[in-house]
């Protein structure tokens, strides 16, 4: 089997709590610090974890480094306190014909056995009420199996779930736990950006949005025929000659699903968010999901803490031909959104055991082409797609894109940029093409301009797969020096 090259293949070796480095994180808490910068000089391993990890990548007894935990002692005593769980990797990167034999064996989840829910449907996702269905499908798909294990009375604990899957295989990316947005000791979210009040959410108090001070942090998961790729894409080799060759290439195929989890930071959300986050009148019960985690708040603020996170946000992408209507040049990829609503309810999933705050995960629409009008917004919901940053565009013109997203972008338009930087021209200076996408696209004229541009390669719409490559690229041991292009 080939070697996957990761940030978190330190040997999964836990020594005991007693080694531990008490007097830095004594430190660190006089400092009002706890994630250093970083550098080239330290390789990243500023890596957020509950328990000391050792650190040989190498496998070289000297190069082999102990990673200790960051947190403030009082956030540490607290997680041990609440048996809080470390976040670990699911790492089932198994290669095609592994995944065929435990096929035939019959070892795989059951969910992995069967034919995808939305084939046999007949699905046309131009039309409103078949879009919706796929949603509801797609939402159904991903919350399979991973509410089983909870033994806890009226699966209330929320912090286990989503960890292990007893149904269907899903997978995280690699080289996301290192730099200050990197995975959290907890859950593994990564860090994202600030929330603001949109057409969605109006009720963010207007210190914190002008404070930037109530980011958001998610968590992905991709399903196995992403995972089988991982399998060969994640070998140094590959990843190295990826880099030098300037020619990105990921291909999931059809059938490729990935999910994210979006919780934001707002301190005392129930009450700031009252009636947005949590519900009212009969409704009072109701209030979002959310999970313990160890994240900074602050968009310019490193300083982590243990702090309680609102779910207010789902992102599903799909990857499908056998679907009517979604567009080859677009590698056949749609995308679709949750946002937490109170008020809504899905009968969908009503026959479904899982927490009740995620029948209230109101689906938006779904995107099948980036240009205006080719997404379409389910009846009830609000989109928040401003290209102009003020003006929202009306339902039958819109792009979509969640309530956390950037308003001037949208889910395939940022997307769609995956990879592209790095197949790019670049000046002799190693600096990228001075017009790269940054926010993506808003067009597909644009977008297959830029992709001609860039060697007609990409990351498949795979965005966590672009952040793990920067991470990669710029790594003390991997750092690669990119080849200059003449122009
Ligand atoms: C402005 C750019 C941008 C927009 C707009 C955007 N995304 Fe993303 N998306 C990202 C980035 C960057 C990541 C990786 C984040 C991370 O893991 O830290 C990501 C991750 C994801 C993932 C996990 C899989 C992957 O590709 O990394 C899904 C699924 C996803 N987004 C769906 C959506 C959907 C659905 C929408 C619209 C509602 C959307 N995104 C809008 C940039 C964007």
């Amino acid at each position: 089997m080939q070697r996957i090259v990761t940030a978190f293949a330190f040997s999964l070796v836990f020594m005991s709590c007693a080694t531990m480095s008490t007097r830095d994180l004594a430190s660190n808490e006089e400092n009002g610090v706890n994630y250093p910068p970083d550098t080239f000089e330290n390789g990243f391993v500023n890596i957020d974890v509950l328990e000391p990890i050792a650190f040989n990548r190498k496998k070289d007894p000297n190069k082999q480094k102990t990673v200790h935990p960051i947190m403030f002692q009082h956030d540490l005593d607290e997680a041990h306190k609440s048996q809080l769980k470390s976040f670990r990797p699911l790492m089932n990167f198994k290669s095609k014909e592994e995944f065929e034999k435990l096929k035939k064996a019959g070892r795989l989840g059951k969910g992995d056995l069967v034919k995808l829910p939305w084939l046999d449907k007949n699905i046309d996702v131009r039309d409103s009420v078949q879009a919706e269905l796929l949603s509801k499908i797609l939402q159904r798909y991903v919350y399979e199996g991973w509410f089983d294990q909870d033994r806890t009375e009226n699966k209330t604990d929320l912090e286990n779930q989503f960890r292990e899957n007893s149904y269907r295989t899903w997978c995280h990316t690699p080289w996301l736990n290192i730099t200050e947005k990197g995975r959290e000791a907890i859950h593994g979210l990564t860090k994202e950006f600030p929330i603001r009040n949109t057409s969605v959410y109006h009720n963010v108090p207007e210190e914190i949005e002008r404070g930037e001070n109530a980011v958001t942090w998610g968590l992905a998961f991709f399903n196995q025929n992403v995972c089988q790729n991982y399998d060969t894409f994640f070998t140094e080799e590959h990843m190295i000659q990826q880099m030098r060759e300037r020619k990105p290439v990921f291909d999931a195929g059809d059938g490729a699903v990935s999910f994210k989890l979006l919780f934001n930071t707002m301190p005392d959300w129930d009450k700031a968010m009252a009636g947005e986050w949590t519900g009212s009148g009969k409704n009072s019960e109701v209030k979002a999901y959310n999970w313990f985690a160890h994240v900074s708040h602050d968009r310019k603020d490193s300083i982590r803490h243990i702090a309680n996170v609102a779910h207010v946000q789902m992102d599903i992408g799909l990857r499908d031909s056998r679907l009517i209507g979604t567009q080859d040049d677009l590698k056949n990829w749609v995308m679709t959104t949750f946002y937490f609503d109170p008020n809504y309810h899905n009968e969908f999933l009503d026959d479904m055991k899982i927490p009740e705050a995620l029948r209230h995960m109101r689906p938006v629409g779904l995107q099948y082409g980036l240009d205006v009008g080719e997404s379409i917004i389910f009846a009830g919901a609000n989109n928040n797609h401003r290209p102009d940053g003020i003006t929202e565009l009306p339902y039958d013109k819109t792009r979509l894109n969640g309530p956390v997203d950037n308003i001037k972008s949208s889910c395939l338009g940022c997307h769609a940029a995956s990879g592209m930087n790095f197949g790019l021209p670049v000046d002799k200076n190693n600096q990228v093409h001075p017009s790269a996408p940054g926010l993506g696209f808003l067009t597909k004229e644009d977008y297959l301009r830029y992709r001609k541009m860039a060697n007609g390669g990409n990351y498949d719409f795979n965005m966590q797969l672009d952040k793990s490559m920067r991470n990669f690229s710029k790594s003390k041991d991997y750092k690669i020096k990119l080849p200059e292009i003449q122009k």
